[in-house]
């Protein structure tokens, strides 16, 4: 059978369908569930220094094209996390610690605290977040550089960066992170968005607006990997509606170098395994490897 392991930023994967941040990251035990129903690695839920609440209920609700949530960051710390690495630890795959902080200093003290990861995602793309916190550190390039310079320089292991689907902006923000030393970045978070209850005439979510997942999102994370991966040296991993093993084909053709999936588990859990038995049977199909497949969309006709 085709061998569709593959390695990024170092890490080695046995597929490169992963955990998406903030689904099934809370606890040790979920990651270890996701891990062993196939994923190739597994991110963390954000973590920061101090705990968080979060936003105030509704966090979640369920549109005709996806999720919105605002969950607002909600955390036990990244110390009160240790115990639940350890547990995930046992399933034997990557595990990516995804963190937080509104500068440079909280960053540093995020990554050295997860330092016993595989890798840390830097969270600078939550379109929600408290002020200071998630995509509005990308409103500020100089920010960005000094986040991801300075958790360089704190940890040894590889540091992915987070964006958010800033169409117009993605590659600048992408080459601000590899110019600053990350060795991935990821592409993308949730688009800003909102819902409105038509009975009351308020909008669902407690924090009024909140971050859309899903399928609606596809098309808008393909072209941001497109793009990213037509810009930088380092890897592009991609997130955004995959739920399926042809999306997963898609944005590998676009050059993504792994794929993370989210709103897709609500209703199966079989999807990591969906995801490497369908890119194994049409790699086989049409005789080719998973590297040679790895941005053919950009090749000149
Ligand atoms: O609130 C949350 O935990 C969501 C994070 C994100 O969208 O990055």
């Amino acid at each position: 059978m085709t061998d569709i392991s593959t390695e990024v930023t170092g890490l080695k994967v046995r597929s490169p369908a992963m955990l998406a941040a903030g689904v099934l990251g809370t606890t040790g035990t979920s990651l270890r569930r996701i891990a062993v129903s196939g994923a190739g690695a597994v991110v963390t839920k954000s973590l920061g220094v101090q705990p968080s609440e979060g936003h105030p209920g509704p966090n979640l609700v369920e549109v005709d094209c996806g999720f919105l949530n605002a969950m607002g960051l909600p955390n036990p710390s990244c110390a009160a996390f240790l115990d639940e690495m350890d547990a995930a630890r046992e399933a034997g795959v990557p595990i990516i610690a995804s963190v937080i902080g509104r500068n440079a200093e909280e960053f540093s003290g995020a990554a050295r605290l997860m330092g016993g990861a595989d890798a840390l995602e830097l969270n600078v793309s939550c379109p929600h977040a408290e002020r200071g916190y998630g995509a509005s550190i990308c409103s500020d390039p100089d920010l960005l550089a000094d986040i991801v310079r300075s958790v360089k320089g704190s940890v040894k292991i590889p540091v992915w960066v987070k964006l958010p689907p800033y169409v117009d902006k993605i590659t600048e923000l992408g080459i601000i992170s590899e110019k600053n030393g990350a060795d991935a970045v990821v592409a993308i978070n949730t688009v800003p968005a909102m819902a409105i209850d038509i009975n009351t005439g308020m909008p669902i979510l407690g924090n009024i607006t909140g971050g859309l997942s899903g399928p609606a999102i596809k098309p808008i994370s393909l072209k941001c990997t497109y793009d990213l991966y037509k810009a930088l040296k380092i890897p592009v991993i991609s997130v955004g509606g995959i739920a399926g093993w042809e999306d997963a084909v898609e944005f590998i053709m676009a050059g993504a170098a792994a794929v993370q999936v989210g709103s897709a588990l609500h209703n199966n859990i079989d999807i990591f395994r969906e995801i490497e038995t369908g890119i194994k049977a049409y790699l086989e199909e049409k005789g080719m490897t998973l590297e040679a497949m790895r941005g053919i969309a950009h090749r000149k006709t």
